[in-house]
């Protein structure tokens, strides 16, 4: 009888206590995984450690994952693990299929679903009050309006930035008449419909409202930019995702999603300062000045440069290779036509049969080369290019002069002088890489045509330029022919 009454008093207290355990390993494991994601975060900040860095973030997220499963909270593991393994094989399928040039719209796509997630699980929250007397108190409600705001807009705003990197949507900004004051009025609207449910939780059409609002929103606010800006916007939406993460933590109380979309939403907005920088824009211009057209303007501007009638030099790959071969040193100035040409691998090939003759290759790499950040890093180390041959404008730009050979590969608005001299110029004031300043330019373009920022580049005129005209990956696989002859 005794020994029931104390069984029943025991078992209570060993439950308890195993919980007590389970919950300080629980908060134990969120710290490592918080640790290992600002480690992880910190290398990825250099293209010799991002690998690492990449692998270790990928740790902690393990690590908070389990830690969650561990949870007594947990209700149905099988929903969950069933829905883990149906979204790693959709994940790594398409990680493995996705092309380089169409990396940016993934990672839109992705945002999207971050935004997704948060939204749902601020919107499940609400949802198991309807029908009960049970009312959220005021701070879990905030929490809750917050996810499905950012978490909607996140959502709406990545598809469309989706759509028109992707060309489903055109990519020219699309505006209308009074589009600041529409948006003005939904977010007001937002409000308003936020403040009636902080006073009633529990009012279901009021929330789907709010619901709706904010995937318009999100709408709104990417249709007016361009689609070459789409980059800048992906990197902000990313942002958003993280802070839509966060609220989702605060909505479940989860200490660990707090943490790690913060870390997100910090990381994001810190890119996407760096690429408004790297254009020597504002992120208020990028997002409200509807500004590029989304096309590189090069394949249909012809070799006479869109109407321009200056004299150019050409030269062919035989006396290419030969400027090439005989230099001392050659700075290679990758761009965007040389990710569209998918040119990396023989860019290497050609460093390769140059480093065989004893000349001193390096690469210059622009913060915006390219239509996403790090872009050619990413393009140059997938080619298994030495990260040590890589080097930053503040970096190279001196060595410049010193240069016997400049050879710029599907490069434009990044090695324009108009950026140092033309005042008048969209691209006055933006940071480029002197390549105007080697000794000998070789340009590799298919037409004199105009890059993402639309304007005309004098470097293709300059008197020590030369112009070899055709497709980079073609033209290089040409050089690489009669390098080897050497
Ligand atoms: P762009 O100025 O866009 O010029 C790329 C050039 O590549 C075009 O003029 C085109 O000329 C050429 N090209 C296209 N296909 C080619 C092919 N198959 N073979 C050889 N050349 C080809 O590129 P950039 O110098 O890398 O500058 C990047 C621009 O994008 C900057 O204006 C930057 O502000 C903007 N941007 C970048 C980012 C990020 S994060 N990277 C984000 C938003 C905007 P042809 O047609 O004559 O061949």
């Amino acid at each position: 009888m005794i020994g029931s009454s104390l069984a029943a008093i025991a078992a209570p207290t060993a439950s308890a206590g195993l919980e007590n355990l389970v919950g300080n390993g629980i908060q134990i494991g969120y710290l490592i995984s918080a640790c290992l994601f600002f480690v992880g975060i910190k290398r990825l900040g250099s293209p010799a450690t991002a690998r690492q860095g990449n692998t270790i973030s990928s740790v902690a997220m393990l690590l908070a994952i389990v830690v969650t499963l561990l949870d007594f909270q947990v209700v149905n593991y099988v929903t969950i693990l069933g829905c883990i393994a149906i979204g790693s094989a959709i994940g790594a399928v398409m990680a493995q299929r996705v092309e380089m040039t169409a990396m940016p719209q993934l990672v839109g796509l992705f945002n999207g679903l971050g935004g997704a997630a948060s939204a749902l699980v601020a919107i499940g929250e609400l949802w198991r009050h309807f029908g009960t007397s049970d009312v959220p108190d005021t701070g879990s409600m905030v929490s809750i309006l917050l996810g499905v705001l950012i978490g909607g807009v996140t959502l709406s705003g990545s598809l469309i930035a989706f759509a028109k990197l992707q060309g489903t949507l055109p990519g020219a900004p699309m505006t209308f008449p009074f589009q600041q004051a529409f948006n003005a009025a939904l977010l007001v609207s937002f409000l308003v419909g936020s403040g009636l449910l902080l006073t009633d939780s529990l009012n279901q059409s009021m929330f789907l409202g709010t619901i709706a609002i904010s995937l318009v929103l999100g709408v709104m606010f990417v249709l007016p930019i361009g689609g070459g800006d789409m980059p800048v916007v992906i990197s902000l939406l990313n942002s958003l995702s993280g802070l839509a993460a966060s609220a989702a933590g605060f909505v479940v109380g989860n200490s660990m999603l707090i943490i790690a979309g913060a870390l997100v939403g910090a990381s994001g907005i810190i890119l996407t300062v760096i690429m408004c920088k790297g254009m020597n824009r504002s992120l208020t211009n990028v997002l409200f000045a509807a500004f590029g057209s989304g096309e590189t303007g090069g394949a249909t501007a012809g070799a006479s440069g869109g109407g321009v009638q200056k004299p150019v030099k050409t030269v062919d790959p035989e006396e290419g290779a030969m400027m090439l071969g005989y230099a001392r040193s050659v700075v290679i100035v990758p761009g965007y036509g040389m990710a569209v040409a998918q040119a990396q691998h023989a860019v290497r090939e050609l460093s390769d049969q140059l480093d065989r003759l004893g000349v001193e290759v390096r690469y210059a790499i622009h913060p915006v080369a390219g239509r996403m950040p790090g872009h050619m890093n990413v393009l140059l180390a997938e080619a298994n290019v030495p990260y040590d041959r890589l080097y930053d404008m503040e970096d190279i730009n001196p060595q410049f002069e010193q240069t016997d050979v400049a050879l710029v590969i599907g490069a434009n608005d990044v090695v324009n002088p108009a950026a140092r001299t033309a005042k008048d110029s969209p691209i006055y004031g933006m940071p480029i890489l002197e390549a105007d300043r080697a000794k000998h330019t070789i340009v590799i373009k298919r037409s004199l045509g105009t890059g993402f920022a639309g304007v005309q580049n004098e470097l293709f005129f300059g008197d020590k330029t030369m112009m070899m005209f055709g497709s980079a990956k073609d033209m290089l696989s040409k050089l690489v022919s009669e390098v080897k002859e050497l």
